[in-house]
């Protein structure tokens, strides 16, 4: 929305919310999100054609257009319960304009939805309101850490909409705030299920480039191929095409995972088995991978971490972002509390109890579970984290863990000093030098 605000001044955009303390964070000098020029964005047009308001009401009477931008978590009970998303937020700011309403509204869904939502929306609007309503589904494929650059120069805008005349003039509504500033030819108009669908299935096929080659490092571990080596023969055609192609120790964020769960369950629901299952693949892939990792960890650390101190670098799902969610961190954290590793955490953007937040909703995993609390320290810096540590688990692709002096932080680790890099980001020639055993993502295993 900051950056409609900016791109397009004569636009006025008001951000509502229930929240008092969101909304008090969005006014306030310390937005309650981090992401690169987010500030400068914000602050360069809040008080000017940007407001952040409780006031829900006089914003949906006085709007013209509506994007309801909601979380639709995967749901935890009930049908459809680890797969389906749910959509009851996108209902309840339905009913909350229609109930409010006086004249005709644009409904603009930016929430990530199943299919067929918009119909839902549609029906929740005409049968609670008189004035007439239409439905845009508008996805957004931003990602975290480059969001607003992604806004600024988008690789490309969907818009769905009803393919009556109604429809395609909602349609070209929206179009023309976007035209400000995209090219009319990157603004790609669909009908709503395309545009619902393609939203999940961008994902699902992002996610699945990073689950197959992921897949080919545990290959490469047992042979003397080197996954980067791979990345980059393959990635030179182009009709494979080089990006999403970096090993990992798995995918992390709200998206990836939410929207394959989704697809999956969709799929099933239309009794379509062997497409559920071929995209599910996506996911245990990806659980494979980090389940791996932990359990290389233990195994090169001579089969017990019981007691032992290990550093972890990284708990967000990606560089550049605070946000924690479905983090692969989360996940080998898990399996190296449950062996009793003593574990010292490092994030630039992560404090702690965002952290056990993340444990509490992904693993059910609290300070008191397990002895969690005790086993898991938080630090202020890298080098805290490392002192006394056995080994290092690099689990976020952050730029200053590749900028440390490995000379210094080797001198404060017990030994053998062990350094698993879940990223593949460090020199691991120079730490071998250095004396650390190093345990790489899909790198030939010169210690064996
Ligand atoms: C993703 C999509 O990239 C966006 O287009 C989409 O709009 C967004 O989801 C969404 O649905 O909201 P995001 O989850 O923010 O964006 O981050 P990505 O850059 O896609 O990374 C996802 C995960 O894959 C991260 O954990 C990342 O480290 C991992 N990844 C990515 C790899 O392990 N290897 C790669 O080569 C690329």
């Amino acid at each position: 929305m900051a950056v409609i605000a900016s791109k397009a001044p004569h636009v006025k955009v008001t951000v509502v919310d229930i929240s008092e303390a969101q909304i008090g964070a969005w006014n306030s000098q310390d937005l309650p999100i981090y992401e690169p020029g987010l500030d400068e964005m914000v602050f360069s047009v809040r008080g000017k054609n940007l407001f952040f308001s409780t006031d829900i009401d006089a914003a949906i009477a006085e709007a013209d257009m509506i994007f309801i931008s909601v979380n639709t978590p995967t749901k935890t009970s009930g049908i459809g319960a680890g797969r389906a998303a749910n959509i009851k937020n996108c209902e309840l700011c339905a009913r909350k304009i229609a109930e409010v309403a006086t004249s005709d509204k644009i409904v603009v869904e930016k929430s990530t939805v199943p299919v067929r939502t918009a119909e839902s929306v549609r029906r929740v609007l005409v049968s609670a309101s008189t004035h007439n309503f239409q439905v845009l589904s508008n996805p957004e494929f931003l990602a975290e850490g480059t969001a607003i650059a992604d806004l600024i120069d988008p690789s490309r805008v969907l818009i769905g909409g009803e393919q009556t005349p109604a429809g395609l003039a909602a349609i070209d509504a929206l179009v023309s705030i976007y035209a400000n500033w995209v090219p009319r030819e990157q603004i790609i108009t669909t009908n709503l299920w395309s545009s619902e669908i393609s939203k999940l299935v961008a994902n699902a096929f992002l996610a699945q480039r990073v689950s197959s080659i992921n897949s080919i490092t545990a290959l490469c571990e047992q042979t003397d191929a080197d996954i980067d080596e791979i990345s980059r023969a393959i990635g030179s055609d182009p009709r494979i095409g080089a990006k999403f192609l970096k090993a990992s120790v798995g995918y992390g964020g709200s998206c990836f995972q939410k929207d394959i769960l989704n697809l999956v369950y969709i799929c099933d629901t239309f009794g379509l088995k062997e497409v559920a299952n071929y995209w599910h693949q996506v996911v245990l892939m990806n659980d494979y991978q980090k389940s791996r990792f932990a359990r290389k960890i233990v195994s090169s650390m001579f089969n017990t971490i019981t007691g032992k101190r290990i550093a972890i670098f990284g708990f967000a799902f990606k560089k550049d972002t605070g946000d924690t969610r479905e983090s692969a961190a989360c996940y080998v954290m898990k399996e190296l509390l449950d062996e009793r590793a003593q574990m010292a955490v490092y994030d630039p953007k992560v404090q702690r109890a965002q952290m056990f937040e993340e444990f509490r909703y992904s693993c059910g995993i609290t300070e008191e579970t397990n002895d969690a609390g005790k086993l898991i320290q938080t630090c202020g810096s890298a080098m805290e984290a490392a002192r006394g540590a056995h080994a290092i688990a690099l689990m976020t692709e952050w730029d200053e863990f590749a900028s440390y002096d490995y000379q210094a932080v080797y001198d404060v680790m017990s030994k053998p000093a062990f350094i698993f890099d879940g990223r593949n980001i460090l020199p691991h020639d120079k730490l071998r030098a250095i004396g650390f055993e190093v345990y790489a993502i899909g790198k030939p295993n010169v210690s064996k």
